[in-house]
This record gives C-alpha cells, structure tokens and sequence, in this order.
C-alpha cells in the first residue's frame, strides 16, 4: 500500500511532533553516529533528530513523503540523505548507525 495519496492530501498524517519515546529518548543516541529511520515518512522523527544536529538517513517508498522531507531539509540546510525506496534494497553508506549507549530509564 503506497502512502502517496495519505501524504499529499494532509501534511502531518501521522501527526507532527515527534514519536513520543524517541522525544523522550533520543539524547542516549551517540550524536555522532548517523541514524537510519526507516519508514520515515513526511519525517517527523528524522526532521526532529536533524534539528538537534544527528545526521541521518530517511528512506520510504513514497514518493510524496521523500521530497517532502528533502524539500524541508534543503530549506533548512538539515544533514538528512533521503532515499525513495524500502529497507529490502537500501543500500547504508556507512557501516554503523547510532545506537543508545545506554539502556533507557524506563
Ligand atoms: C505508519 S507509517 C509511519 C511513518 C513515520 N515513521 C511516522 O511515524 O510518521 C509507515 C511508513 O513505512 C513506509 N514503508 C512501507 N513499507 C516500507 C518498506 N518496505 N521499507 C521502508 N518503509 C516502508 C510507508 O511508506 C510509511 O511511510
């Protein structure tokens, strides 16, 4: 199923803060490894992590959500390499992600 029409018809389908966890959470990342969000959609969790000055990569098969998240960032000069396709043929430039370097306080 392709989120095409959902995202060209409204512009935060999934709402337009950040997941909620990821909010909360996000500063156990190594800020200087790359991120990987996969399924990013219209970016709220990639544009969120960018910024706070992560690099990341954003990848989703759809098209609408793709160049709306490399329109943002090229507006706002963010570090976030998008690509339109799924996790089965991403190619990762890089051979690491960020990972939380410690376990979540839960
Ligand atoms: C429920 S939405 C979540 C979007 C975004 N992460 C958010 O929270 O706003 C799931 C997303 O996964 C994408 N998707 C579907 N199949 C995928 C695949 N094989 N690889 C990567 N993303 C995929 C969809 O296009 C859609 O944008």
């Amino acid at each position: 199923m392709s989120y095409d029409k959902a995202y060209s018809r409204v512009k935060g389908f999934f709402g337009n803060e950040p997941n909620e966890i990821l909010k909360q959470y996000y500063a156990e990342m190594d800020i200087g490894r790359p991120v990987l969000d996969i399924g990013a959609g219209q970016g709220r969790n990639s544009l969120f992590l960018a910024r706070r000055g992560y690099t990341v990569d954003a990848i989703d098969p759809s098209r609408v959500a793709m160049e709306t998240v490399a329109n943002i960032a090229q507006e706002e000069n963010l570090p976030v390499g998008v690509c339109q396709c799924g996790f089965e043929t991403f190619v990762p430039q890089t051979d690491f992600y960020a990972v939380a370097d410690r376990t979540p306080r839960l």
